[in-house]
């Protein structure tokens, strides 16, 4: 019989509540530690800082604003322990963050997030993709203060129809929406690199939440995936599907019979 794992959960807002309620319940194998939060949490385990909560912990939960990854992503790789990460665009805002993992015996995992498909992405980049690209749609105040929108001057109160405001890399994606990356970079991880994978940003009056569309093509498949995702409740940037999918990537490495 293994012994379980000891994890805690680094930021207890939207995303990382669905993940302490989960395990708080109890997911098999794991049990539960401490958290890591600057606001005053009651998940019935002990607040504790970056380092001591990477101290008692095997693996670590990230749920945090992108720009305080680097310090916990510090404190985790540098004791060897395992990171699970659903904000993935700090790995492209933040390079530091490779060069860490890269002397750690620790690990980076990447949940799936708010898109979906990414196993079969994976799958597919064994045999080789020739080309990944993401459209992301969503209302226009979901982009406002992005740095793009701020250098072009786009208004974005006169925007009428569903409008394409950016085409780039998944890379130069990060610079100019940086709060809205989260699945680009994901989609680059799991196939052709950050450089590779094509971002669309469309900006559309009429949408009611944040719509995800791949196109991933290769020799023997082309694979189209579609999410529609309503604004978390509690932080409308994010979706509820991210959380879970964090749930899900824990459940996944304990059952008996798991789809990967
Ligand atoms: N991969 C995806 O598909 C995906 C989807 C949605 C969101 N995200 C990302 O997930 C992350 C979390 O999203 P969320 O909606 O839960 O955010 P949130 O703002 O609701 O929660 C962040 C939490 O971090 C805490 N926090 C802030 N600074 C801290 C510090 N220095 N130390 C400890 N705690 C601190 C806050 O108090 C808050 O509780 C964000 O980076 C977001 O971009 C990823």
């Amino acid at each position: 019989m293994n012994q379980d794992i000891k994890i805690g959960v680094a930021g207890c807002g939207a995303l990382g509540t669905i993940v302490c309620n989960a395990l708080r319940d109890g997911i098999e194998g794991y049990d539960f530690v401490g958290v890591s939060d600057i606001e005053e949490v009651d998940f019935g385990v002990p607040n504790l800082s970056f380092a001591e909560l990477a101290e008692k912990c095997d693996m670590v939960v990230e749920c945090l604003p992108p720009k305080i990854v680097p310090e916990l992503a510090q404190d985790v790789l540098k004791r060897d322990k395992d990171l699970m990460m659903i904000s993935a665009c700090s790995l492209l805002l933040f390079p530091e963050i490779n060069d860490i993992a890269a002397k750690s015996n620790g690990r980076i995992m990447m949940p799936s997030g708010a898109i979906a498909g990414l196993d079969a992405i994976s799958a597919l980049n064994c045999a080789g993709i020739d080309s990944a690209t993401i459209a992301t749609t969503k209302h226009p105040r979901g982009l406002k203060g992005a740095p793009y929108i701020v250098s072009e001057n786009i208004d974005l109160d006169k925007i009428e129809g569903n409008t394409l405001i950016f085409r780039g890399s998944a890379l130069e994606a990060a610079q100019a929406f940086p709060a809205n990356i989260n699945v680009a970079a994901t989609l680059s991880f799991a196939g052709i690199g950050p450089e590779k994978t094509q971002v669309e940003v469309w900006a559309d009056p009429n949408a009611q939440g944040n719509c995800h569309e791949i196109t991933v093509k290769g020799g023997s498949s082309t694979i189209k995936t579609s999410v529609d995702n309503l604004p978390d409740p509690t932080n409308p940037k994010s979706s509820m599907l991210a959380g879970y999918s964090l749930v899900a990537a824990l459940r996944k490495s304990h059952g008996k019979i798991v789809v990967i």
